[in-house]
């Protein structure tokens, strides 16, 4: 099937089409969620997590998020890849957005960025715009900001945050961002969000009022054994899966049962 695009994202918000999202950070990983159907690839800032074994997204390089980008562009073919800009790369002045923003364009062939904040940072998205990359926003739980929030609960439970997080929401549409991120807030929130955007909304522990929801592969794929919070919805068990087939390959070593007759030159 055809080459998912933003466009193509804003007609299936318009015909009540859900949005599938997920992340990958790899060329392999990337492959196979892309033959699978997925519509978006995320190459998260959760990569420091994930892949780097960092407790926060914060030491995150350009460089380092432009090498995941390039893998899983290799193994795509139909998904929309958008890549997260690292934190310190977009918060200092529009140039220096507009400059990392370029980088990731160029170096990775990514086809969209993505940035946390609203109105904080809203000339560097304008900036990005400008120059024809498409944006995705972020708003809710802002994991680079885990610095000022203290913790990773929910978000936007209080009437001014929820005020904000609207304004901001209409913010990035009417700056242009071809979609928005919203990561745990209240589901009455969000399908208020969902519901007065006409760019697709795609939730992260935000509901089902959503046009399309986002996960992290090794939190789905139950390879992040230890993180279960509520709005994760389990659908394998690789973690066991990999100590099972490691474990066999470990036994067979020893007992002398790998390689076989068959296995050998
Ligand atoms: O980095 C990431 O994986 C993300 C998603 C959780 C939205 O930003
Ligand atoms: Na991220």
């Amino acid at each position: 099937s055809r080459k998912v695009t933003t466009r193509r994202l804003t007609e299936m918000k318009a015909k009540g089409e859900k949005i599938a999202m997920l992340t990958a950070y790899d060329y392999s990983m990337a492959k196979l969620i892309d033959e699978a159907g997925m519509d978006v690839i995320l190459v998260g800032d959760s990569a420091s997590n994930v892949m780097a074994g960092n407790t926060t997204t914060l030491p995150m390089t350009l460089d380092q998020m432009i090498y995941h980008a390039k893998s899983v562009m290799k193994g795509t073919n139909r998904a929309l890849v958008v890549c997260d800009m690292p934190f310190g790369t977009y918060q200092g002045n529009p140039l220096e957005a507009l400059s990392s923003a370029i980088r990731i364009m160029k170096e990775s062939h990514a086809e969209a960025v993505k940035m946390e904040g609203g109105e904080e940072i809203i000339e560097s998205i304008q900036r990005i715009l400008s120059a024809g990359i498409p944006v995705m926003g972020h708003l809710g739980l802002t994991p680079q900001s885990i610095n000022k929030f203290g913790t990773y609960n929910v978000r936007a439970r209080e009437e001014a945050e929820a005020a904000k997080l609207l304004k901001d929401a209409h913010l990035l549409e009417d700056a242009g961002c071809f979609a928005i991120v919203l990561e745990k807030i209240p589901a009455d929130l969000a399908t208020r969000v969902a519901s007065e955007l006409a760019i697709p909304v795609i939730g992260i522990g935000a509901g089902g009022g959503c046009d399309g929801q986002v996960l992290v592969m090794h939190d789905m794929l139950g390879i992040n054994e230890g993180f279960s919070p509520r709005f994760l919805r389990r659908y394998a068990d690789l973690g066991n899966t990999i100590k099972d087939a490691v474990g066999s390959y470990i036994t067979d070593v020893k007992s002398s049962d790998f390689p076989n007759e068959q296995e050998q030159y």
